[in-house]
């Protein structure tokens, strides 16, 4: 299966990386081919590269992987509609505004429902938003637990994330519902944020 990956990031390059190993065909997107870009490519000849443009063609599902928030509304609108129609995003997006204190970027919706504005021709999963990049994939060989939690709108495209995230290692994958769940998800996620923000400051006094 084909994965477009908008962004080139840290979580892209993980997630592809992962999906990679798993023998899914991967595209990364960016503006520049940077050299973490080229890093990436040497280290896995099997993956692509290109424009978050050609990565939302590639893809038979996408990944949203931009930082920060607000670039979201920038690249999906460089989007060809035709081309995202019907397909599931899985959508890992932080509601994050950092700051002093890290504060939520939307506080009447989430970062989800924002994003699902946004590509209303696709269906948006949330899903892995409290867990670091380098922990996205084989959650187990990290020593931490192999449950991850989804929500959406769509059943097909859930089940369809659902089945990657298997893939990667998620072996038990829980559906919370529709996506106005992602206000939970992503609540946790500047919670325990905030925390580890705290603590990291304290330990430094
Ligand atoms: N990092 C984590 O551990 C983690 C964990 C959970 C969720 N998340 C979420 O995952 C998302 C990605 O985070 P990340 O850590 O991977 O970010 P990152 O390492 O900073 O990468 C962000 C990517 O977005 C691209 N980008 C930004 N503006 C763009 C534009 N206008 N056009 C095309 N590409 C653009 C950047 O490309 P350029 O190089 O061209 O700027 C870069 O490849 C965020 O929403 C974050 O909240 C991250």
């Amino acid at each position: 299966m084909k994965i477009g990956i908008l962004g080139a990031g840290k979580v892209a390059t993980a997630l592809g990386s992962g999906l990679l190993a798993r023998g899914y065909q991967v595209m990364i997107s960016g503006r520049t081919r940077t050299e973490s870009v080229r890093a990436w490519l040497e280290k896995s000849p099997a993956g692509s590269w290109g424009s978050p443009r050609e990565a939302a063609r590639f893809g038979e599902l996408l990944i949203l992987a931009v930082n920060p928030w607000s670039q979201i509304e920038t690249v999906l609108a460089s989007l060809d509609r035709q081309d995202i129609e019907g397909k599931a995003v899985l959508d890992p997006s932080n509601n994050i505004e950092w700051g002093e204190r890290p504060r939520m970027a939307f506080d009447t919706v989430s970062m989800g429902q924002h994003v699902q504005k946004l590509v209303p021709e696709a269906h948006v999963v949330k899903t892995l938003t409290l867990i670091p990049s380098q922990w996205m994939v084989d959650p187990k060989s990290h020593g931490i637990p192999d449950n991850q939690w989804i929500c959406g709108d769509d059943a097909r495209a859930k089940a369809h994330v659902a089945a990657v995230l298997c893939d990667l290692g998620w072996t038990k994958v829980y559906d919370l519902g529709p996506l106005t769940m992602s206000q939970l998800m992503e609540g946790i996620g500047l919670l325990v944020t905030s925390m580890v923000t705290q603590l990291t400051a304290k330990s430094l006094d």
